[in-house]
């Protein structure tokens, strides 16, 4: 089984969720097995305005442990990741990273300005 840590930059309680990546896709928003669909999946909100499409930044996450378990960036996923608020290093859009290895563990942090409104756990959306 894979796992991702979820941690929210709002201080949120983190979520530990665990998967296959065989079972995926999990739902119908962006690659099968990214990390926006496992969260979708688990019922973990995350903005994705474009639908999962490579076509916005709203799925923007930080990758704190695990980046290279995760799929390549593709040239357009980089040159909208340019235009994200807060990019790092190890930034990648949620709906196009990948994870493939069912032995991974990814950490993700969620930004502050991604966060607009977590469907569980009772948060409100940032002001
Ligand atoms: S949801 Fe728009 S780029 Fe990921």
């Amino acid at each position: 089984m894979a796992k991702i840590r979820v941690i929210f930059e709002n201080g949120d309680p983190e979520r530990v969720i665990e998967f296959d990546p065989a079972d995926a896709p999990l739902q119908h928003d962006g690659q099968p097995g990214s990390i926006l669909d496992v969260l979708l999946g688990n019922r973990v909100h995350l903005e994705h305005a474009c639908g999962g499409n490579c076509a916005c930044t709203t799925c923007h996450v930080i990758v704190k442990s695990g980046f290279n378990n995760l799929s390549e960036s593709s040239e357009q996923e980089e040159d909208l990741l340019d235009k994200a608020p807060g990019l790092t290093p190890t930034s990648r859009l949620a709906c196009q990273a990948v994870i493939e290895d069912p032995a991974s563990e990814i950490v993700v942090v969620i930004p502050r300005y991604t966060i607009n409104q977590i469907s569980e756990g009772g948060a409100k959306p940032e002001p």
